[in-house]
């Protein structure tokens, strides 16, 4: 029986943003080791990553394709691939790792478009290979907390959601600001690799996951605007939502909100009670329950549910934050691709991880942001 893994890296070089995150993450649990990867495109690039992360040279690959195939072919070649690149590879990167038996793991967006998005989901099926979408908010404890509450019915049925994620880091695109610090927003602002939105791309598919995933409900259709102020794609979204059991709600997008850094916030609403989730205060949950006042859930005590339980790290009070949520992304994925290389059987809590059909909502509730605002916020479908 196998109990570690080895994986694979492409993207994520010493200077990207998420990379480094997922390495970390990773290693929090130490199931899975990083042996092999193509870290950039370019050579001195790659050469530094093999020296900061100790790789064998031979396992430090000047592209993908040559890594898919060279691992495939080892005995101890890596179990699954995780793709930190930006979006314009994934479609690519994923589907050849893939074909060459790799189970993936995918940053989000998962691609372009939603037929390649499909046709990931086929070939992994095809192959009997897992896929996860790294959809990282869904790892913090108390959104798994809210999950589990809102799930059994503690705040009654869902009638509204009010959710956002507002950044500023973008507001000197508008007009003539100094653009100089914002390395991160150069490929972000390029349709060629950012696809066919930046905002609600990068950070309103997280708003739609993260309401998904807390309350089991799917986006239906969406009547959305989205501002450009002038640059090639959004950087501003408000989009009002339909789900598929007819509640609705508010997603807004932002990333020239001043004040805001990454305030991820999602406010469940119900026919008992409320729960509030904020990304830059994770370790707690506001719970209310109607004609009560407001309680403050913290992480780690010994009220939260066993789910939460099981994935707390240190004692409450001690902050939590986006490194251990990737560290449960990754404890939960790791996990669950061990029970696949064992031959055992997934239930339950193994899936506790992002699908593909997670991915695939995500590429379609870009598409459909994007189209109704074309058409000057009519609602369109999922
Ligand atoms: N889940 C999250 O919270 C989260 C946060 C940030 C970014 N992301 C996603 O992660 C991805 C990467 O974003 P980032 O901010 O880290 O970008 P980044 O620009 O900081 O890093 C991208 C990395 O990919 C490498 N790369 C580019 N082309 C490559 C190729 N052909 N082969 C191998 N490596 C290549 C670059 O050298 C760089 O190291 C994006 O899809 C983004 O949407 C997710």
């Amino acid at each position: 029986m196998r109990t570690k893994l080895n994986y694979g890296l492409v993207g994520g070089g010493l200077d990207a943003f998420i990379g480094t995150v997922h390495r970390i993450g990773a290693d929090f649990d130490r199931i899975a080791k990083l042996t092999a990867g193509c870290f950039s495109s370019r050579e001195e690039k790659n050469r530094a990553c093999r020296e900061f992360y100790e790789l064998d040279e031979s396992r430090v690959y000047s592209s993908y394709e040559e890594m898919a195939e060279k691992e495939s072919r080892r005995e101890d070649g890596i179990d699954f691939v995780t793709i930190a690149a930006p979006n314009k590879i994934h479609y690519k990167v994923a589907k050849t790792f893939l074909e060459h038996g790799i189970h993936v793991y995918c940053e989000k967006p998962l691609c372009f478009e939603v037929a390649e998005a499909e046709e990931l989901k086929k070939i992994a099926e095809e192959k009997g290979l897992l896929f996860g979408v790294n959809y990282s908010y869904s790892g913090n404890n108390m959104v798994k907390e809210a999950r589990e509450l809102i799930l059994s019915g503690h705040i009654g049925e869902v009638i509204d959601v009010n959710a956002e994620y507002l950044q500023e880091w973008l507001i000197d695109d508008i007009g003539a600001g100094d653009q100089t610090m914002n390395k991160l927003s150069v490929w972000r602002k390029d349709p060629g690799v950012a696809g066919i939105s930046n905002c609600v791309g990068d950070i309103g598919t997280h708003i739609e996951n993260t309401v998904a995933y807390m309350t089991g409900l799917k986006v239906k259709r969406v009547a959305a605007k989205l501002d450009y102020f002038g640059q090639p794609l959004d950087l501003n979204a408000n989009i009002l939502v339909e789900f598929d059991n007819g509640a609705h709600g508010v997603f807004c997008s932002s990333q020239v909100c001043v004040g805001h850094m990454n305030g991820l916030v999602v406010r469940i609403f119900g026919t008992k009670g409320a729960i509030e989730w904020q990304q830059e205060n994770p370790n707690i949950l506001y719970v209310t329950l109607k004609g009560q006042a407001t309680q403050i859930y913290n992480r780690g005590m010994a009220y939260v549910s066993a789910r939460s339980a099981e994935l707390n790290r240190i004692p409450s009070g001690h902050p939590e934050g986006l490194f251990a949520a990737f560290a449960n992304m990754y404890k939960v994925w790791t996990g669950a691709v061990l029970k696949k290389v064992n031959g055992e059987e997934l239930s339950g809590y193994d899936y506790d991880f992002p699908s593909i059909d997670a991915g695939i909502e995500g590429v379609k509730f870009v598409h459909a942001c994007v189209e109704s605002s074309q058409k000057d916020a009519t609602w369109v479908e999922l």
